[in-house]
C-alpha cells in the first residue's frame, strides 16, 4: 500500500503541524510498505512571494520532517518540483475538471474572502494536488479535515479520466484521523501560522519560553479552583504529557492554589522533555546540509522514476504517444 502526503512550506511549522500531521507520517512509516512524503513547494508559491523566504521554509520543512524521525531509507523523501512531470499531469488532468468544481472549492473562497487575489493558480490550486496524488498512484492520503474536499475533487477527476480515456489512475482514499485534536494556539483558537498564536517547533529555547509564557488565560487568582478544560494551558499540556501528568496538573487546578505560571513552566519543562529527540536530530542535520540534500535528491530519482511511468500511461490514453 502506498501512503503520499505534501506539506506546503509556507513558514515555520509548529506544534500544530508536529501533532496534527507530521506525528502521524512518522508512525504510519513504521506501518505501510510504501510512503511519499513531499515538500509542496509549487504550492506554497501562491502564498509565498518572497523567493529568499520561500528557500527558506523549504529548507526548514525539510529538516523539521526530517527531524520528527523520517526514515528517508524508507521513506521516499522529496520536493514536488523536483519533480515538474506533476506539470504536465495537471494540464492533462485540467482537460476532465469542470470550472464549477473549482469555483466551489471553499479553500479556494476562503482565500478569496481573506482577501487574496484570485489568481489562477490559486484557482487550479486542487488539480495540481491531484496531480499530485494520482501521479504516484496513491492509495492512502493523510491530510487535515481542511484538505477533504481536495480529495473529493482528485478522486472525482481520475474517475473522470478512467472513464473517458481508460484506467490509468488508482483510485485514492483520503486518510483524516478523527482522533487527532485540533492544538490550540497561545491564544486558545486554533494554532496557525496565520494566526500568529504558535509555538514554534525549531525555535531558540528563548522563543519557545516566549510563546508559552504568553499563552492567554484568565486572570483568577492562585488559590482559585480551576477548572482545567476551560484553560489554554492545560489544553496543550495534555496533548503533550503522559495521561497521568495530564491527569495530576488537572487535580492541582481543581484544587486551587495552582496558578496558570507554574502550569506554564511545567508545560515548559514537558515540551522541553518530549521535543528533545526532535532537537538532538534538527542539531544534526543542520550541521550537515549535505546530507539532507542527497536525502532530497536521492527520493526526487525515485519518484521520477515512478512519476515517468504514470505520466506515459496518461499520455498515451490521450492520444500523445
Ligand atoms: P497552518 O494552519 O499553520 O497554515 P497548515 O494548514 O499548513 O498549517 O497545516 C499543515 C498540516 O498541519 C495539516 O495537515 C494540518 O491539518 C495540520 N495542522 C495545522 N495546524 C494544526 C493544529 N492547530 N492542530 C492540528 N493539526 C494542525
Ligand atoms: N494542500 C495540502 C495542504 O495545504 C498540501 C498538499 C499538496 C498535499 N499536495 C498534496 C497533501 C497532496 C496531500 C497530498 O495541507
Amino acid at each position: 500500500m502506498r501512503i503520499l502526503t505534501g506539506i506546503q512550506p509556507s513558514g515555520r511549522l509548529h506544534l500544530g503541524n508536529y501533532l496534527g500531521a507530521m506525528r502521524q507520517c512518522v508512525e504510519l512509516q513504521a506501518k505501510a510498505d510504501d510512503c511519499y512524503y513531499f515538500i509542496a513547494d509549487y504550492h506554497a508559491l501562491t502564498t509565498v512571494s518572497d523567493p529568499q523566504a520561500l528557500r527558506d521554509a523549504i529548507r526548514g520543512v525539510a529538516l523539521d520532517f526530517l527531524s520528527a524521525g523520517l526514515d528517508p531509507e524508507k521513506v521516499v523523501f522529496f520536493r514536488q518540483s523536483d519533480v515538474p512531470e506533476v506539470q504536465e499531469l495537471t494540464w492533462l488532468l485540467s482537460i476532465v475538471t469542470p470550472m464549477a468544481r473549482l469555483e466551489l472549492a471553499h479553500s479556494y473562497k476562503d482565500k478569496l474572502a481573506h482577501g487574496k487575489e484570485a489568481t489562477h493558480a490559486l484557482f487550479t490550486y486542487p488539480v495540481l494536488m491531484a496531480a499530485d496524488i494520482l501521479l504516484y498512484q496513491s492509495d492512502l492520503v493523510p491530510v487535515g479535515k481542511d484538505q477533504k474536499q481536495h480529495l473529493e475533487i482528485t478522486r472525482d477527476l481520475a474517475a473522470k479520466f478512467n472513464q473517458k480515456f481508460g484506467e490509468v489512475f488508482k483510485m485514492p482514499e483520503g486518510y483524516i484521523p478523527e482522533t487527532v485534536a485540533t492544538v490550540p494556539g497561545t491564544d486558545g483558537q486554533k494554532m496557525s501560522k496565520s494566526y500568529g498564536n504558535t509555538i514554534p517547533l525549531a525555535g531558540t529555547p528563548k522563543e519557545i519560553k516566549k510563546a508559552i509564557m504568553g499563552i492567554v488565560t484568565d486572570s483568577a487568582p492562585v488559590e482559585a479552583k480551576k477548572d482545567p478544560e476551560t484553560n489554554n494551558v492545560y489544553k496543550i499540556y495534555k496533548l503533550l504529557a503522559t495521561p497521568e501528568q495530564a491527569a495530576e496538573m488537572a487535580e492541582r487546578f481543581r484544587a486551587g492554589g495552582y496558578g496558570y505560571g507554574d502550569a506554564k513552566k511545567e508545560l515548559l519543562r514537558v515540551y522541553e522533555e518530549v521535543l528533545a529527540p526532535f532537537r538532538e536530530r534538527r542539531a544534526r542535520y543542520e550541521a550537515h546540509p549535505d546530507e539532507v540534500r542527497d536525502i532530497l535528491a536521492s527520493g526526487a530519482a525515485k519518484a521520477r522514476a515512478e512519476a515517468r511511468r504514470t505520466l506515459e500511461a496518461a499520455r498515451r490514453a490521450v492520444g500523445l504517444d
